[in-house]
């Protein structure tokens, strides 16, 4: 395959070499017959495919047919590998039939605010579950032959002037938060593309940041595919391919084009640079698949129902009002214009046009028998008198013994393209929700949103919660499923849900002013924020209950480990209720006595698993060095500290079942010292001491040592001559310095 592409380059003219590296329209790439060079197509596809078939300047008027899944977030919430592959695969199969060669997806931006207008497209405000999920999803797609585009690389976590935005973000957020499952997923699943994004990031454009690019992406993590930008996200042409951007979407890009020309000419710019991303868009054309297939849309409608079912959370379900036994009921009454018209997607490139779409009224009305008297009332819809609409919503709610109100987020509330203004439901909403459990406490609350919404004026009127997210086509035959109890709901929360807006991390920081948003907030984003605050959560994260319960028993660790190798944790759960389910284990670390400071604890391994009334299993899980290290940027490396840690075995970050302490031993060092470092910290480091006790004498030692003499022991160690009276001259501080580094390693002297 390499000769092949290296005879074609070799072949090539530079016009048609240039063409190669912009798109040839909003879809395709350049085809250069002569040659046998094929165009490729791409189409946006997160939760299904956007085949666009017409558009005009605004977007797109008209696309095909194709099925619409759970949003991201929803799919996060299910916790669950395997139907991220799945949904993965299927949505390769549309692609395939429609001859589509890549998926403009998945979006793995971290939810640093609830306000991020395209959190509904974005799996989590944790990088480790998001990088799980953006993996399987990915597998899903590229082992049928179907490239993806892994984006918005990175930090484009805002709508606001996310064309431009400077994001201010110091170098352990960016790796720890930011890059987090970026790294994963390239270095796991190896995407074709990643598409850089619009942002600018610490200065620099995504799409021409060498550090981000080049750096990082291709000489740090390894990654040898296609780099391609956002739609229209390049700033500098010349500066974006010498850092590694190859293609520019979409296009032609005349203007960009001549000039790579005269840059070539002028030499600014080598030949060479342009070739290494022709190879790789050269790579990538000839990778994909032309065998076009047939698909069974209306299988793949089941398979949108079963992720729906899935990802639904059960928030809160008090004397547990649900399951509603369908086949006994007398009267159920259906609010809300959500039952009608489903909010099941969320707005943007993403917006596909459904295949089906199922709504809460229809399948409610066809679930009942058909002696069940059956009310609906719009509630709240907008075209109407909204008193007349709440009064016959609480005179039918009166009557009956069941109230279903569907509620959410409406299409103009979050979107790509802007942020949302907070995080509150319609007033209109709140006030139906208040005034219907007033008249009826049978209520349950159905939620239809993208991301995190504000409950306080109802949650405690309401006794049964579920969190539908953006549930796709299939959406409203999943929630009945849930109510009615033929499926046992299983989702957990992908992000946290504050009590205020005002409590969350980035508060004081987003969307920023005068184009720059400054992430000072740092590592401490959701949960982490939260734990180390202290602040009470509306629900927290990994939070979702089941109608089943489970008993969390015999967790094996070692007690002492040593931190390169690979440690195993294994504990058994069992199905100790009435029902067969699913529950999510999910397995944080904490750091006992962290040098750096460290979040309370945080989630590293998580698998849901199936179990039958009464049964039990063994779940296993491997731990290795990463999950006890963070970025240290003093050092520039991950570290692990030789500490105690924490195992916690839980059912949400909250409800903590199992856990065990234990001893990592760890030669990393957690910081280099150097002379303004206390003598204290120079006698408690292995090194320092070393270099402390080849530098000086007994008597030196024990004046040190005296640890009665904290005038001594908490000064630095420039101070030592001046403090000691000459006792310990510059000359020995200075050769204690050097020890130090020899020691490390730093620097070799003979
Ligand atoms: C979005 C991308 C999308 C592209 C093509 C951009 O505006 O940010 O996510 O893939 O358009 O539609």
């Amino acid at each position: 395959m390499d000769i092949k592409i290296d005879n074609l380059i070799e072949e090539l003219t530079l016009d048609e070499k240039i063409k190669l590296c912009s798109g040839a329209s909003m879809w395709t790439t350049e085809e250069i017959s002569r040659l046998g060079i094929p165009a490729i197509i791409m189409t946006d596809g997160p939760h299904g495919l956007r085949y666009v078939v017409e558009e005009n300047e605004f977007g797109a008027t008209s696309n095909k047919r194709t099925t619409c899944f759970p949003t991201s977030s929803a799919l996060a919430s299910s916790w669950n590998k395997d139907l991220l592959y799945l949904v993965g695969k299927t949505l390769a199969e549309e692609a395939k039939s429609l001859g589509v060669n890549i998926l403009l997806g998945p979006g793995i931006n971290i939810k640093r605010s609830p306000l991020g207008g395209r959190n509904f497209e974005y799996f989590s405000e944790d990088p480790i579950l998001t990088a799980d999920m953006a993996s399987e999803f990915i597998k899903g797609i590229q082992d049928q032959g179907v490239g993806t585009s892994l984006k918005h690389y990175v930090c484009n976590n805002q709508e606001y002037k996310r064309f431009s935005i400077n994001v201010k973000v110091a170098e352990r957020a960016l790796r720890e938060i930011y890059l987090h499952a970026f790294e994963r997923v390239v270095k796991e699943v190896k995407p074709w593309t990643i598409m850089a994004a619009y942002n600018r990031v610490n200065g620099i454009p995504a799409t021409q940041n060498n550090y981000l690019l080049k750096q990082i992406l291709r000489e740090e993590w390894g990654y040898e595919g296609l780099i391609i930008s956002d739609w229209g996200a390049v700033h500098d042409r010349i500066k974006a391919l010498k850092s590694g951007l190859d293609l520019e979407m979409p296009g032609p890009a005349r203007v960009n084009s001549e000039k790579i020309k005269q840059a070539i000419e002028k030499k600014d710019l080598e030949e060479k640079i342009l070739d290494n991303s022709l190879k790789r868009i050269l790579k990538t054309v000839f990778k994909a698949k032309k065998n076009k297939i047939i698909v069974d849309y209306e299988e793949h409608d089941k398979i949108a129902q079963k992720a729906a079912e899935e990802s639904i959370v059960l928030m809160k379900n008090e004397n547990n009002l649900l399951p509603i036994d369908f086949a006994k009921l007398n009267s159920i009454t259906v609010i809300g214009e959500m039952a009608v018209n489903p909010r099941y997607q969320g707005s943007g490139s993403s917006k596909v046009t459904p295949y089906n779409l199922s709504d809460g009224f229809t399948v409610i009305k066809n679930s009942i028998p058909k002696s069940t008297e059956f009310n609906y009332s719009s509630g709240y819809k907008t075209d109407e008198k909204l008193e007349i609409q709440l009064k016959d919503a609480v005179n039918k709610a009166a009557k009956s013994d069941y109230v279903i109100v569907f509620a959410g987020i409406p299409e103009e509330y979050e979107s790509e393209g802007f942020d949302r203004k907070n995080i509150d439901l319609p007033e209109i909403q709140n006030k139906l929700i208040n005034e219907v459990a007033k008249v009826n406490e049978n209520i349950i609350v159905v939620l239809n949103n993208g991301s995190a919404v504000n409950m306080s004026s109802w949650i405690n009127e309401v006794p049964a919660i579920l969190e539908a997210w953006l549930p796709g086509q299939a959406g409203a035959k999943a929630i009945v499923n849930v109510i009615s109890g033929k499926v046992n709901p299983s989702g957990k929360l992908s992000e946290t849900f504050p009590v205020a807006l005002e409590h969350n991390p980035s508060h004081l920081n987003f969307p920023g002013f005068n184009e720059e948003v400054n992430y000072a907030e740092g590592i401490y984003i959701g949960y982490r924020y939260f734990e180390k605050k202290n602040i009470t959560t509306q629900f927290t994260f990994g939070h979702g209950l089941s109608y089943t319960e489970f008993e969390y028993k015999n967790l094996n660790v070692k007690n002492e480990v040593e931190a390169r190798n690979k440690i195993k944790v294994s504990l058994k759960i069992k199905n100790i209720g009435n029902r067969a389910g699913k529950e999510v284990v999910q397995l944080y670390i904490s750091q006992k006595n962290p040098y750096y400071d460290r979040p309370v604890k945080e989630l590293k391994k998580f698998k849901k698993v199936v179990l039958n009334i009464g049964e039990s299993k063994e779940i296993e899980f491997t731990l290795s060095y990463r999950d006890f290290a963070y970025y240290n940027p003093e050092i520039g490396d991950w570290i692990v500290e030789n500490d105690i840690y924490e195992i916690i075995l839980a059912s949400s970050s909250k409800d903590i079942r199992l856990k065990k302490q234990i001893r990592v031993n760890s030669k990393d060092t957690a910081h280099n010292l150097d002379v303004n470092d206390p003598v204290i910290d120079w006698l408690n480091d292995q090194i320092g001491k070393k270099a402390l006790m080849e530098a000086l004498n007994d008597n030196q030692i024990d004046y040190l040592e005296d640890k009665e003499n904290i005038y001594v022991t908490e000064r630095p160690l420039y101070r030592l001559d001046f403090l000691s009276e000459n006792m310990i001259t510059e000359k020995e501080i200075n050769k204690i310095i050097l020890n130090y580094r020899i020691f490390r390693g730093d620097c070799y002297f003979n």
